[in-house]
């Protein structure tokens, strides 16, 4: 597809690597492009990064049609820049638009607008160890009217932010809260869809749990209360007794793809890893035996996040005591070695720009 590209005449400088933080700095750039109901995708252009008007009446405005994805791109030592397996987004950012009765964008047409944006802005990514580019497209309904129905208008964009750490804690062990009152997700809602509303209610008990010092909370199941599911902002693994365990995917948790990927990790390395139903009953067994020997999050911007700390009904756990574990810096060194090219990449899961 012709993208039109209007360049910034007021390039931004670019931040110090050791001020980045998570998602506060943006590129010179961003992504459009408009769908309508018979037309398609159409006007796919990159304009300055900046604010841009909206319709009162747009859907997204007042029901929350909304969608992203989170990926990135990262520097190599070569100096060349590379995305992680971006067809896996592309795959879920078209899945959660089937749920929210928004329009899908071809995988081809999805990737060529991608790789053809970060292209553009790759100066933006940055060197500095444990940096990189977090890519961040989304999607909205847009139809400019109040009726409550699928939308025949959407836009899609991309934005890009240079990001170090997600958590302040870095690599360091990380506090969470195992949250018993609110729910985030039921098999049948929104839960295995990255839509925009799952996170707005999960924002109530994640200020409580970091009023009390932890960084995010971990889920339970809406039903019962009693299966885990996942972190606020990450899919969650343990080590008991020497094996590997992660909520299996039923529908209420986000499909992972560095779950995903870490699963498929351990299979090669042959680590015995188990997808199923985890109640907080065993992992409070565990944590109170010694079986629970490590616990950690993944996801794209928390990348392998150790879990030093569980609180769970006002009780307090060590996991590991408070250190990283051997095989969470396993997983760490690996998948972020393949990341920033310094391992050779066997999966075919980096994607050369
Ligand atoms: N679970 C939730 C709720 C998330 O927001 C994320 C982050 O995207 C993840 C899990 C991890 O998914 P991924 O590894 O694809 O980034
Ligand atoms: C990601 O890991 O990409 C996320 O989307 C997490 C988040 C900041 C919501």
């Amino acid at each position: 597809m012709e993208i039109s590209i209007t360049k910034t005449t007021e390039p931004a400088e670019k931040p110090d690597s050791s001020i980045l933080g998570f998602g506060k700095y943006f590129t010179d750039h961003m992504f459009i492009m408009d769908y309508s109901q018979g037309e398609g995708w159409h006007d796919a252009r990159i304009v300055p990064f900046g604010r841009f008007p909206i319709h009162p009446a747009s859907t997204v405005l007042h029901y929350g049609s909304e969608i992203f994805e989170g990926l990135k791109a990262y520097r190599k030592a070569d100096g060349s820049v590379q995305m992680f397996r971006p067809l896996e987004n592309i795959r879920r950012m078209n899945r959660s638009a089937a749920r929210m009765c928004l329009p899908e964008i071809p995988e081809d047409l999805a990737l060529e607008v991608l790789t053809k944006f970060v292209k553009l802005e790759q100066d933006w990514v940055p060197s500095a160890n444990g940096t990189s580019l977090y890519i961040r497209p989304f999607m909205f309904g847009n139809d400019e009217s109040l009726g409550v129905h699928s939308v025949k208008n959407a836009t899609f964009m991309i934005i890009t932010s240079p990001v170090g750490s997600y958590y302040k804690e870095g690599i360091n062990p990380v506090k969470i809260m195992i949250e018993s009152e609110d729910v985030r997700a039921v098999r049948g809602g929104t839960g295995e869809a990255k839509c925009g509303g799952n996170y707005a209610a999960s924002n109530r008990a994640g200020e409580r749990a970091e009023l009390m010092g932890y960084s995010q909370v971990l889920w339970l199941d809406g039903v019962q209360r009693k299966y885990i599911e996942e972190v606020g902002a990450m899919n969650v693994m343990f080590k008991i007794n020497g094996e590997v365990v992660t909520p299996m995917l039923a529908g209420s948790i986000l499909p992972g793809i560095t779950r995903k990927s870490i699963l498929e990790l351990l299979k090669k390395e042959g680590i015995p890893a188990t997808e199923r139903l985890i109640s907080v009953d065993e992992l409070v067994e565990a944590m109170e035996n010694g079986t629970l020997e490590e616990a950690w999050g993944c996801g794209t911007a928390a990348v392998v996040s150790p879990i030093g700390e569980l609180c769970y009904n006002g009780k307090k756990y060590a996991v590991n005591g408070g250190k990283i574990g051997e095989l969470t810096q396993h997983l760490y060194d690996t998948l972020t070695g393949i990341q920033w090219g310094k391992i050779e990449d066997t999966f075919g899961w980096t994607y050369s720009l």
